[in-house]
């Protein structure tokens, strides 16, 4: 159904977090044989950040959320429904958005985890904005977070250059404001895929025999066919991007910014080319943060909101592509 048919819903506010820690590539130099040349010329990343070891997962999320409650002048009491996309929960059960609705206080609200790699935070915005427009909860807290830093092959210069640390959150309402109102939203999975990227031998599957022989990539840490995802992601984001600029009933030159998923300039380059778009309507910030999976598209969000990258009015389209394979999208006027 489309969500024209249901009851409005608005992103009434907005929070992110980064750990202080930040990680250059010219200090990876020193763990791994790479260079901040082809780092920057293959991914665009110049740095990351990294959780303290004494950081959780719900200890990001939970500031995170905080700045988003504050954003929207909501209490935590007031919140219905918390859902942390994640893949590096604080623990395998129970889900990290208990601990997350435990330190906010938010004793109101159902709290789950999705886990739909990077797509976590823009699933959570789907299933939210309908649980809102069908009128069976009225505040939602979606997150997206991540310690990526905990699930990396530090050996591997395949995938330690890549990932990063932090989280993001919103706030979804019911009404009919002006600014941030949810116009559409696609989710999609193709599990055919699951195979190029993943992380092997960390749950109740027998050992994975295409990874075990495979040097650098210690048990429990992220593997990935890099060229395979690279392709998929392209192909699978701008499909989605377009779903939801028909669905909104936009058309692509109006929309003011995309905010994709941060994991590779290249990729967002190549997003842009087949969408047609000026490069300046492209939001980026991977160059700080690197891909912090489930949460770098709420951490943009906040952070093209804070900045006034985006305004009142402003057509935007979020899209996204993770490990699954999942991908999503949603288109919002600010
Ligand atoms: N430093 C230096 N060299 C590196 C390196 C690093 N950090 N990582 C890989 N290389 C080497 C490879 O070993 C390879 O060497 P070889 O030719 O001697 O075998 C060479 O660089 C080229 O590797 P290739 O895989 O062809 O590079 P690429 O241009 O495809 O870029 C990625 C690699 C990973 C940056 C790119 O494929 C990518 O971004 N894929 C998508 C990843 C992604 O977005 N994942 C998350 C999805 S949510």
């Amino acid at each position: 159904m489309p969500l024209s048919k249901l009851n409005p819903v608005y992103i009434a506010g907005t929070g992110s977090y980064l750990p202080e820690k930040i990680l250059s590539n010219a200090e990876l130099e020193k763990m791994v044989d790479t260079s901040d040349e082809w780092i920057v010329s293959r991914t665009g990343i110049k740095a990351r950040r990294i959780a303290a070891e004494h950081e959780s997962t719900s200890d990001m999320a939970s500031i995170a959320a905080q700045r988003a409650l504050d954003d929207a002048g909501i209490t935590a009491e007031e919140v219905d429904l918390i859902i942390v996309g994640t893949i590096t929960p604080d623990m395998s059960f129970p889900a990290t958005a208990c601990y997350v609705q435990q330190k906010l206080g938010a004793h109101n609200a159902v709290a789950y985890d999705i886990s739909a790699a990077c797509s976590g935070f823009l699933y959570a915005m789907n299933i939210a904005t309908a649980q809102i427009g069908a009128g069976l909860i009225k505040n939602a807290l979606i997150i997206g977070a991540e310690k990526l830093s905990s699930i990396l092959d530090w050996t591997d210069r395949n995938t330690c250059v890549l990932f990063g640390d932090g989280a993001g959150a919103a706030v979804l309402r019911p009404g009919n404001e002006s600014t941030g109102r949810v116009h559409a939203t696609r989710i999609g999975t193709d599990g055919r895929q699951t195979g190029i990227l993943k992380v092997p031998n960390s749950g109740t599957a027998t050992l994975d025999p295409e990874v075990q022989p495979v040097e650098g990539n210690a048990t429990g840490t992220i593997y990935m066919a890099g060229r395979e995802v690279f392709r998929h992601a392209v192909t699978a984001m701008k499909e989605s991007a377009l779903g939801v600029i028909a669905d909104a009933g936009w058309k692509t030159e109006d929309v003011a910014r995309v905010i994709p998923h941060q994991a590779n300039l290249r990729i967002i380059d190549a997003i842009r080319e087949r969408l047609n778009l000026p490069k300046e309507r492209m939001f980026v910030n991977l160059d700080k943060y690197g891909n912090t999976s489930a949460a770098a598209i709420a951490i943009a969000l906040d952070e093209a909101n804070k900045t006034k990258s985006i305004v009142r009015g402003d057509k935007v389209v979020l899209v996204v592509f993770g490990a699954g394979l999942t991908w999503a999208a949603a288109a919002v006027e600010w």
